[in-house]
């Protein structure tokens, strides 16, 4: 049997339009998914919205409009960047799908049943931004860390999940699975704060109305991380999809690291459903090493991101120029540079050199020894560990190694077909071994070149 793989992006807040920052997780785990399908597994990948909570709710009041009929116009928004990135998900669920809905109910009367939520006051602060609850001592002159806006003060009847009680437990899955928390850095941060101790977390609000309610008290609406996070089950309750849970890996912001690793696990070990493998948190884009902020003008939307240099060459851009896991500094001239130096100069070129030679002058089949100089075996290793820079930089230094070989060889001279048969099939391997990077080029290439005549095509990447 094929082996599955399962893998996610966070669901978005359709709040706004999709900018640089949710481009890059979705991405991020199209690349991973394109990864799998090369290796032969089945692969689900799922993507999709956040609707609910209040947040939602506050921009659908700004635009004067109903929370549905507001998310209803940006969901397509969503949909068509993800079309315009070559991003193939299976799935884009939205926490208002009436299948998710019924399962976040079932699962909330099932803790329920277990004792594993009760009913008290919460009294203490609130972030909307964050969608997360603070303590006084968490915020700075009564501000929010994070959106740096005044937190709510809130005192309300709401309900209770006994996270405390899963302190030990969430202890013991870190120790025992050594890559639930990715990368290393972040999982001490986490255990730390676990370590501290955990109090229970309030998962029900009765001021709105936009979410799930609970079944065992219609007036509370549940909070909307609880409801959010189990969006990566729900969609494997449908018919075909269930051998997919558990997750292999949710790829996600830094920022929400927390709700992933520790509420989330925790729901789960209550509810009784098998824990993901691996949750891997990215770093963070700045602009002009400054948070993106649409307040301030410092954000740019996937259109903008397009326009620059075209979809691959951006896709290209946002992996090659940072390690996934760190943060990086966003800047135009950067990725234009890349896409000039890397893409045009040393791929484009090599394509173009190779393709006008083989039309010329033919191919005669011989064993390949430049493939050999592909270091294939590290390239997969560093695909398994999300190291998506490194992979880059492999597969470029073998395209510079083919180019010396053009160089040093003088094909244009000896006209020797057996060197041009060597170059072609390492193309070919380049050519695969990029499609999750940029599929669209890569898609070209393999035509171009898997052809019974090989010509010289158009230019791949037009120099800006
Ligand atoms: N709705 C929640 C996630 C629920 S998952 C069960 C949420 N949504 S979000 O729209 O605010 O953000 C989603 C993702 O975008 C996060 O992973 C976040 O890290 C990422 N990014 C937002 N801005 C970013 C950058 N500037 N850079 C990189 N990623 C950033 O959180």
């Amino acid at each position: 049997m094929t082996k599955k793989f399962y893998v996610t992006t966070p669901i978005y807040y359709p709040n706004d339009i999709p900018h640089i920052g949710h481009a890059y997780t979705t991405i991020a785990v199209d690349i991973l998914a394109r990864w799998h399908k090369i290796k032969g597994d089945e692969v689900f990948f799922l993507t999709g919205t956040d609707d609910h909570g209040k947040k939602i709710v506050q921009a659908a009041e700004k635009a004067g409009k109903t929370p549905k009929e507001f998310t209803n116009e940006l969901i397509p928004k969503f949909k068509d960047a993800w079309k315009k990135l070559n991003i193939k998900y299976n799935r884009f669920i939205r926490t208002t799908d009436k299948d998710h809905e019924k399962i976040v109910s079932k699962i909330l009367q099932k803790v329920y049943d277990k004792g594993d939520i009760y009913r008290g006051v919460y009294e203490g602060f609130y972030c909307t931004g964050c969608e997360a609850y603070y303590t006084e001592k968490d915020l700075i002159d009564g501000c929010c860390p994070i959106h740096k806006t005044k937190a709510e003060k809130l005192k309300e009847e709401s309900y209770f999940f006994k996270l405390s009680k899963y302190q030990d437990k969430l202890l013991d899955l870190y120790e025992k699975n050594p890559k639930f928390i990715s990368p290393q850095n972040r999982k001490i941060e986490i255990i730390n704060r676990v370590k501290e101790g955990l109090r229970d977390l309030s998962i029900s609000r009765t001021d709105f109305d936009w979410g799930v309610f609970l079944p065992f008290d219609k007036k509370h609406v549940c909070y909307v991380w609880f409801d959010a996070l189990f969006n990566y089950y729900s969609a494997t309750r449908m018919k075909g999809k269930e051998r997919f849970w558990p997750a292999d890996v949710h790829f996600i912001g830094k920022d929400i690291l927390w709700f992933h690793t520790v509420y989330w696990p925790a729901f789960l070990l209550s509810a009784g459903i098998k824990l993901p493998k691996t949750v891997f948190a990215h770093g963070w884009w700045t602009f002009g090493r400054e948070k993106i902020s649409k307040s301030r003008g410092k954000v740019i939307n996937v259109d903008e991101l397009i326009s620059i240099a075209g979809v691959d060459s951006a896709r290209y851009f946002l992996f090659r120029e940072t390690p996934f896991g760190q943060d990086g500094d966003f800047s135009e001239q950067t990725l234009i540079k890349r896409h000039n130096n890397e893409l045009a100069d040393k791929l484009g070129n090599l394509v173009s050199r190779v393709s006008a030679l083989i039309e010329k002058n033919g191919i005669e089949k011989i064993e390949n020894r430049l493939l050999k100089k592909l270091k294939l075996k590290q390239i997969e290793k560093h695909f398994d560990n999300f190291e998506f820079d490194k992979v880059l930089n492999e597969i470029f230094a073998f395209i510079d190694i083919c180019n010396e070989y053009i160089q040093n060889k003088k094909p244009w001279e000896t006209k020797n077909k057996k060197d041009l048969f060597e170059l072609k099939e390492s193309i070919l391997k380049i050519a695969e071994l990029l499609w999750p990077f940029i599929p669209e080029s890569s898609e070209k290439i393999k035509k171009q070149f898997s052809a019974k005549k090989i010509k010289k095509g158009e230019i791949l990447f037009k120099k800006i």
